[in-house]
């Protein structure tokens, strides 16, 4: 029973275009399997889609008694047959088999996946096997919608994407969280001055994000765009911190702070308006089982304008909140997940973009606002998870980005190459970085962020 690619079909593509009296060929893994009588329901998945399709066996099979009535959850089956309307509720057709084929089997008895409802925790630990579960289902195929959406919204607006260095020198968010690459054995590290003689010739570590990289080609090619794993050893062992997470970047010539916020909200109302044109079945599963309201809340986000608030306006809300924080609010803080939820969650009811922060509290490349005391950035926080995009203009000022470059002790002469872009052409220019996976539990509702990504990487865990 060999089949062309040309002519395999999804279930998906079946269901959406069913052509009643065809004969198709279909693959995939068993749900469950029911019989009745002389007949066996033996519902398959192959993953294209949240419904299975409903294989209908007769025991004039003749493999009957042999295959068909060994078949349990998990078991990979080939069916040929002609789809016929289905007398039964929920489904237009169903798929009259005239050969039913045995793949692979799975031992039903040790088989972790049966056909109750499995906790996110444990599946967790089986990642290998959770992607086989409607729920884990839907958030792959959602992920893949989102991350094509990405690429088609850039194209369609004439940005460029350019591949940033995953291994990198430099430290663009100075916050001391890279993981270094050596090619050094541990006790060769011990030695001072060690990375000279290491594989670069100095410190190299794994890209906290690709800014600075995309800033060069912002500059030559006025739109770019980035959109790769990023890493972070960061110790945070939260419901929305990942050590190796994907983030987009964007990164605009000609663009000042306004622009900027412009382009990030026009993006995530395209990806949310997309993802509920393309995969509404999917998103129908979280709004009943995993997060209610979710429907109604993604809407507010594609219709709604989002608020602006300004980091002071944001720290009076703050202050005069009737709810006590676990992190007391004073201007100059930086903004804990807490008071972005209450923000965006309490006060506006919709996402919110905070913008012109302190400067302590923010990277060395940000545009210094009028009175020195703040700088051109913006974030963008969002229902049940806080920050969604940290953004900025640049500062595209010579002296005063060296003398913030001093400021945070960098060494100029490494960074000579990111002054540069001053020296030549320099032109306002902005972007932003949007957690990937934090946009995906935003339109899944998916409350932990090691479900939205195949393989999280969180502290001490690593497991293939
Ligand atoms: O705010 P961040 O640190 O900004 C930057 O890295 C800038 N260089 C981006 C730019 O302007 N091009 O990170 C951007 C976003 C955050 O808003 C958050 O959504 C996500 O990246 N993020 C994480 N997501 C998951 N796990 C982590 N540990 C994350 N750290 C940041
Ligand atoms: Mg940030």
């Amino acid at each position: 029973m060999k089949t062309k690619f040309s002519e395999m079909r999804t279930i998906k593509e079946l269901l959406n275009n069913p052509v009643v009296g065809s004969h198709v060929a279909v693959q995939g893994w068993v749900r469950t399997r029911r019989d009745s009588g002389s007949l066996s329901f033996v519902e398959i998945s192959d993953g294209s889609c949240l419904a299975n399709l409903q294989v209908v066996a007769e025991e004039s099979l003749a493999n009957y008694d042999e295959d068909v009535k060994s078949l349990t959850t998990g078991c990979a089956v080939k069916v040929v047959g002609e789809l016929v309307a289905s007398p039964a509720k929920g489904q237009a057709v169903e798929l009259k088999a005239d050969q039913l084929q045995v793949i692979g089997l799975a031992d039903a008895d040790s088989y972790p996946l049966q056909k109750k409802r499995h906790s996110l925790e444990f599946l967790r630990t089986i990642s290998h096997l959770r992607s086989r579960t409607n729920a884990l289902g839907a958030v792959t195929r959602v992920r893949s919608t989102l991350n094509f959406g990405i690429h088609q919204f850039f194209q369609e607006n004439g940005f460029f994407q350019v591949q940033t260095p995953v291994i990198t020198t430099s430290d663009c968010e100075g916050a001391g969280e890279m993981f270094t690459v050596t090619a050094l054995e541990p006790d060769q590290l011990k030695k001072d001055g060690a990375f000279a003689d290491d594989f670069f010739h100095k410190r190299a570590g794994l890209t906290v994000s690709g800014q600075l990289q995309a800033e060069i080609f912002a500059l030559s090619h006025s739109r770019v765009y980035t959109f790769g794993p990023t890493f972070r050893a960061e110790n945070s062992n939260t419901s929305r911190h990942l050590a190796e997470f994907w983030m987009l970047e964007p990164e605009m010539a000609f663009c000042d702070l306004q622009c900027n916020m412009q382009l990030a909200e026009a993006m995530i109302k395209d990806l949310v308006g997309r993802v509920l044109e393309e995969c509404a079945p999917d998103l129908d599963l979280f709004n009943k089982f995993i997060s209610k309201g979710l429907l109604n809340r993604l809407e507010t986000i594609k219709n709604k304008p989002f608020v602006h608030l300004s980091y002071t306006d944001a720290v009076k809300e703050l202050e005069k909140a009737d709810k006590q924080f676990e992190f007391p609010v004073k201007w100059g803080i930086d903004l804990q997940a807490e008071h972005e939820r209450y923000l965006c969650e309490e006060v506006a009811g919709v996402p919110v973009i905070v913008t012109n922060y302190p400067k302590t509290i923010k990277p060395f490349y940000m545009r210094l606002d009028d009175g020195e005391e703040t700088v051109a950035a913006m974030d963008i926080l969002v229902p049940g998870i806080g920050e969604l995009v940290g953004g900025s203009q640049r500062e595209e000022r010579y002296d005063l980005l060296k003398a913030r470059m001093e400021e945070a002790g960098l060494d100029l002469e490494e960074y000579g190459w990111y002054l540069d872009l001053r020296r030549y052409g320099t032109v306002p220019h902005s972007g932003f970085g949007l957690g990937f996976e934090r946009l995906v539990q935003l339109i899944t509702g998916m409350q932990n962020i090691r479900d939205v990504i195949p393989f999280p990487r969180t502290p001490g865990n690593a497991p293939c």
